[in-house]
Formats: C-alpha cells, structure tokens, sequence
C-alpha cells in the first residue's frame, strides 16, 4: 500500500516541517492539490510550490492537476519537480498528447476521474496509464465525507486493468481515513490519499499505519 498524504491539509506556514513529519513518518508519496479557481471551485498552490519543497524531500511528488486545460501547464510541473502528474479526464481533450509527454520525461502519466465520469471512459487508455485516480468525493475541498458509490468504482478500475492486462496503480483521493480506508483497500486500491484524516491527527506516524491497516 503506497500512502499519499496531501499537503492541502498541511499547515501552510510550515510546509517544510509538515511535509519532514510525514516523510519520517514512513507516507511514500506527497499528493499536491493544485486547483484554478474554473475547474473546481477554489484555489491552491502552483508550480512555484514544487520547486521550494523539492530541496527538501524525497518523497515521490503526486501532483494532482484539478485545471482547466492541464496541458498548459505539464512542463513547469515537470521542471519543479513532479514525479507523477494526474489531470482529469473531464478537463481536458489531449490525453494521448499529456501522456506522450510524461513518458517523454519519465514521469508517471495518471488521469483522475470524479465521481460522475464512468470508469470505462479510460479503457483507451489502460496501456499507457501508470495512476488511475478514483475521486471519493466531488474535488475542490478537503475533509468531505467519503462518497462509498467509490468502492464499486475502485473495484471496476481493477476489473478494467485485467481485462486489459495493464499495470496502472489504483489510488483513491477524498475522505479517506481509518474507517473508509479498509473498503479502499479490500476493493483493490494501491494507493490512497489522504488530507485531514493524516495532517490534522496528532501523531501522523500513527494515522498513517492506521490507514496502512
Ligand atoms: C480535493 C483534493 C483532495 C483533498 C483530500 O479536491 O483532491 O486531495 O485534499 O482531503 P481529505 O483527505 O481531507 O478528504
Ligand atoms: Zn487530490
């Protein structure tokens, strides 16, 4: 199980010290919610984020791209310091080219989906997918309750990637935390992403194995 916690719910004026207490923590990837105020009803960071934190971590960099159009903004992303760079189908008409660029510059190509978008719209692409992302909640804001209609959608993803003999990692983003994470888990998600559930426990070491089940 790769744990990602996202930094939306971090304390913003420490970044560094939250992402460390993670990183000690044991989490694998750092999952970064970027948000254009169109796509998704507010803000967050952008690239110029990556590049201060990326000195000081070596967590795998999980951006999650909830833009309009995210081919406008791939390579800076990539220049900052992504290691894997996840858009939204519903945002954007140019996947083949998106991930044409992210194996171009080795970096992993996810495509998230939300919680309307059906899972069979990516069965073009199953072969070159390396993250599909299963929204549990509608994207914009952290701590929403899980959206439980995401296990059997975590279960269809799995069902798509044999049927396709693929190899894209599963993960799950919203309302995850010691209750819901072991549906994700049993319905066959390989990475999960969580904000509150992990940057507001007092002791993020133990949120994480709580998560890790
Ligand atoms: C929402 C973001 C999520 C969010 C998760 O649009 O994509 O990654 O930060 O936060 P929690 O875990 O609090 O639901
Ligand atoms: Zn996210």
């Amino acid at each position: 199980m790769i744990l990602s916690p996202s930094l939306f719910a971090a304390n913003a004026g420490r970044l560094d010290e939250e992402i460390a207490q993670v990183e000690q923590a044991g989490a694998e990837y750092l999952h970064i919610d970027v948000m254009d105020g169109m796509f998704v009803p507010n803000l967050s960071f952008g690239y110029n984020i990556l590049s201060g934190i990326r000195k000081n971590s070596r967590l795998f960099f999980d951006v999650h791209l909830m833009i309009e159009k995210p081919e406008r903004f791939l390579d800076p992303f990539i220049r900052e310091g992504a290691d894997g760079v996840t858009v939204h189908y519903e945002a954007t008409d140019t996947l083949d080219e998106i991930a044409k660029t992210c194996r171009e510059e080795n970096v992993k190509f996810g495509v998230a989906l939300c919680p309307k978008t059906p899972v069979s719209v990516l069965e073009p692409w199953a072969g070159v997918l390396d993250i599909l992302l299963i929204m549990s909640i509608e994207p914009g804001f952290g701590g929403q309750p899980f959206m439980p209609e995401a296990v059997p959608r975590i279960r269809e993803a799995s069902a798509l990637r044999n049927k396709k003999n693929a190899h894209f990692l599963i993960s799950v983003d919203g309302g995850v935390n010691p209750k819901t994470a072991p549906l994700c888990r049993e319905a066959g998600a390989d990475i999960l992403v969580a904000g509150s559930s992990v940057f507001r426990a007092r002791d993020r070491k133990v949120a994480l194995e709580l998560l890790r089940g």
